[in-house]
């Protein structure tokens, strides 16, 4: 049995990481792509200063969870206007990274719907024309600074496409704590229980290796250890940093795993009940997890690790980590019925992230 684990993307971590952007990009011009609050933050100027006349365009309309719609205009704007640019910055949480994805790829007609119609119809997509991408994460959760996905949403539709192509790697992250300071409390939990499903969701996976398995373990533990606290100390650096390591951990398995059942369930929850990603793909963590506890012993001995060995009461112990921080975790407590809620386990179970559940035959059969 051989194991394969690729990641082609350069990291740099630390605090004061973002000082090194002008090296990682030379001399080439660049468009940064941003949040609207990046302004006042201050971040804005702090890339002027860093970029100087490299600086070709600032882009900062990111909105939360990008929609079809409101990367239509960006997106043909950037392909008419900045063309030539040499790369993209992205400067935000996973909202502002994964426009930047949707950005760097050029279809041949510059158009957006070009490419929603490649996403929805399933279709292979080569695109000719390709930016490099420099991705700085401010939030700690989604990891999509070392994936080459992008969740594409497209709400008029009720729908949600998932952007993946070879090109889409991003060339660097530069994941900087500092950035993370500011992070109100209601980013800083949803973010970094996303982290927490992607480590656990990469364990629980057909694609999951003993490479993967070894950056999940470790994001988990780390998310476990930290997320309290730092809801208490929103200004501590080392906090901050630890967050951010997990996050990246996290990221790393899940890069070469996708994710699984938590995530093809939290679609709907999005869509249909509106909750953010990170608390629709982690209130039915304790839930999955206290069905696959038993059924391999390789992830029992990686769950023993997470849960300081106690791991008949694990799921119980996860249920009361989420509860502590105010985060339910019955479907019932977000106004889904039981009825409803079987129906979107066994749609999940169906659909594409689903298939990459490892027990999704025993859980069918119970
Ligand atoms: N590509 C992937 O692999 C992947 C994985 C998981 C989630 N996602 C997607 O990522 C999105 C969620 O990303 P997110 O959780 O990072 O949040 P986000 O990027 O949507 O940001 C949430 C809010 O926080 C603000 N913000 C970000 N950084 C800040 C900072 N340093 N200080 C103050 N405010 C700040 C933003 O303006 C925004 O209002 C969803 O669309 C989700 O589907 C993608
Ligand atoms: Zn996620």
């Amino acid at each position: 049995m051989t194991y394969q684990y690729h990641n082609p993307v350069a990291i740099r971590f630390g605090s004061q990481a973002v000082g090194e952007l002008r090296a990682v990009l030379g001399d080439r011009r660049v468009v940064v792509v941003t949040f609207p609050e990046a302004r006042d933050l201050g971040l804005v100027a702090r890339l002027q200063e860093l970029l100087g006349s490299s600086l070709a365009h600032v882009e900062e309309r990111v909105q939360p969870n990008p929609d079809v719609q409101e990367l239509t205009s960006m997106y043909e704007s950037f392909w008419r206007e900045h063309a030539s640019t040499e790369a993209i910055v992205a400067l935000g949480g996973g909202s502002a990274i994964d426009t930047a994805k949707v950005l760097m790829v050029g279809t041949d007609s510059g158009r957006l719907d070009e490419l929603v119609s490649v996403l929805e119809g399933g279709r292979s997509f080569a695109p000719k024309r390709v930016k490099p991408l420099i991705a700085i994460p401010t939030t700690a959760g989604t990891g999509s600074e070392v994936t080459p996905w992008a969740t594409v949403w497209d709400r008029a539709s009720g729908r949600k496409h998932s952007l993946h192509l070879r090109e889409t790697w991003p060339e660097t992250a530069i994941v900087d704590p500092d950035l993370m300071l500011t992070l109100p409390p209601s980013v800083t939990l949803p973010s970094g229980l996303d982290a927490l499903s992607h480590a656990l969701e990469s364990i629980w996976n057909v694609n999951a290796n003993p490479i993967s398995d070894t950056f999940a373990v470790a994001a988990a533990r780390g998310v476990l250890a930290t997320l309290p606290a730092l809801m208490t100390e929103p200004q501590n650096l080392e906090l901050r940093s630890a967050m951010a390591l997990a996050a990246l951990q996290a990221g790393l398995a899940f890069s070469n795993t996708k994710t699984a059942l938590a995530h093809s369930i939290s679609y709907e929850m999005t869509l249909r009940h509106g909750l953010t990603h990170g608390i629709a793909c982690s209130f039915t963590l304790p839930m999955i997890l206290g069905r696959v506890i038993g059924l391999d012993t390789r992830r029992d001995a990686l769950f023993s690790t997470i849960f300081d060995g106690q791991l008949s009461d694990a799921p119980n112990r996860l249920s009361r980590f989420l509860n502590s921080l105010g985060v339910a975790t019955d479907f019932g407590d977000y106004g889904v019925s039981g009825e409803e809620a079987a129906q979107m386990i066994r749609s999940a179970l169906g659909g594409v992230r689903g298939k990459n559940f490892f027990a999704a035959g025993a859980w069918k059969e119970r």
